[in-house]
């Protein structure tokens, strides 16, 4: 296993990170129904993860009912007396109760917040606390202060965002610079081989003030891992047979071509497409961590693979131009001119 600095910071995280949306079987109000694994196949991954070497692993307060995926993990770490080896990184933001400041990034929401997630996660510290996605709601400062707070108090290391539109990224880390005050060290956003809209202003935006990428969602929740074909219904208990309306979205020619990409490069090494789907996110130099998801053991090696995974230029290439995307105006405009004069 590869060990990465985490953006500009001293901090080392396995290249791979593991992702614990899936752990736990929580009710049918949650989103992950039906598709999650059970407590002791989230046990039995934590166990293989970090027997591989990951020493990272990504959670939220929202995954699962109540906080289902913090208590998981915060058990394993517990019994197993890990947390002094781990990076554990959690989220806020999204709603954990029906009154009004059950949601957002206030001030009053992240104190009680962090307080639920130490709790369910059994530690006194969170090594990367992340916003789960801006609030329009709240000024930003209020955000960034509050944050700054938990730092100066111990209970969280580093902060990190998720889900930010590029303009308010940079404005925040303008507005921690002039105040004084500690800055997102990464992005937490949607990238993969048939997601790659970023690139036009978040990815440009990362590299210039040093934030490193965790991916979330590489293997575009399955697609990517070849077991969904063109024409074909999805095999019963995968992902996108419960939500069929994302798989309808990418039913296009382009990402099509991006996993028959994925699929050659793939026999040529003689390799899996998940690990090469993966390996392909870990060569983008902006990336710390990719943020893998799995809902078995079996699903987790076969990920892990990526990160050993060594892709030639040549396999970059194919890769890059198969799922190449339109950037638009003004991006190709500015590059184009850019070139000639
Ligand atoms: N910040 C955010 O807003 C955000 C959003 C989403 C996720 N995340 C983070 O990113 C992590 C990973 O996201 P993700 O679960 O969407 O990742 P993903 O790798 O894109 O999708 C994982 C799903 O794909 C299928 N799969 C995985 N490996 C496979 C393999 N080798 N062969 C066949 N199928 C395979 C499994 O679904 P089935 O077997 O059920 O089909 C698995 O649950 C999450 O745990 C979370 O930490 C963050």
């Amino acid at each position: 296993m590869e060990y990465r600095n985490l953006g500009k910071s001293g901090l080392k995280v396995s290249s791979i990170c593991l992702g614990a949306m899936t752990f736990g079987e929580p009710d049918a109000k949650s989103f992950m129904h039906g598709i999650s694994a059970d407590e002791k196949t989230a046990f039995a991954m934590m166990d293989r993860a970090f027997e591989a070497g990951v020493n990272f692993i990504d959670t939220a307060d929202v995954y699962g009912n109540d906080g289902l995926s913090e208590r998981i993990t915060g058990q394993w770490i517990a019994k197993n007396k890990k947390r002094d080896q781990l990076v554990l990184a959690t989220k806020f933001r999204f709603r954990m109760d029906a009154t009004p400041n059950g949601t957002g990034a206030s001030r009053y929401h992240i104190m009680q917040a962090v307080e639920g997630s130490l709790r369910r996660l059994q530690t006194d510290h969170i090594d990367l606390y992340q916003i789960h996605m801006q609030d329009y709601d709240t000024p930003e400062q209020e955000t960034l202060r509050a944050l700054d707070d938990l730092v100066r108090q111990g209970k969280v290391r580093y902060v990190g965002a998720s889900n930010y539109a590029a303009y308010r990224l940079v404005d925040s880390l303008w507005t921690s610079r002039a105040e004084h005050l500690h800055s997102f060290i990464t992005l937490q956003a949607h990238y993969n081989l048939v997601t790659r809209e970023l690139e036009r202003e978040l990815v440009p935006a990362c590299e210039k003030f040093g934030l490193g990428i965790l991916p979330w969602s590489p293997l575009a929740g399955g697609f990517l891992s070849g077991k969904y074909r063109r024409g074909q219904p999805p095999t019963d208990g995968s992902r996108y047979a419960k939500w069929k309306e994302r798989l309808d979205g990418f039913d296009n020619e382009r990402n099509w071509k991006t996993l028959d990409a994925v699929e050659s490069v793939a026999k040529e090494l003689n390799s899996t497409m998940p690990a090469v789907a993966l390996a392909w996110l870990l060569n983008k130099p902006s990336v710390s961590s990719v943020i893998i998801g799995a809902r078995s053991v079996s699903q987790l090696n076969e990920n892990l693979a990526g990160a050993e995974l060594k892709l030639p230029e040549a396999a970059m290439k194919l890769l890059d131009e198969a799922s190449a995307f339109s950037l638009g105006y003004p991006y190709e405009f500015i590059r184009n001119i850019q070139k000639k004069w």
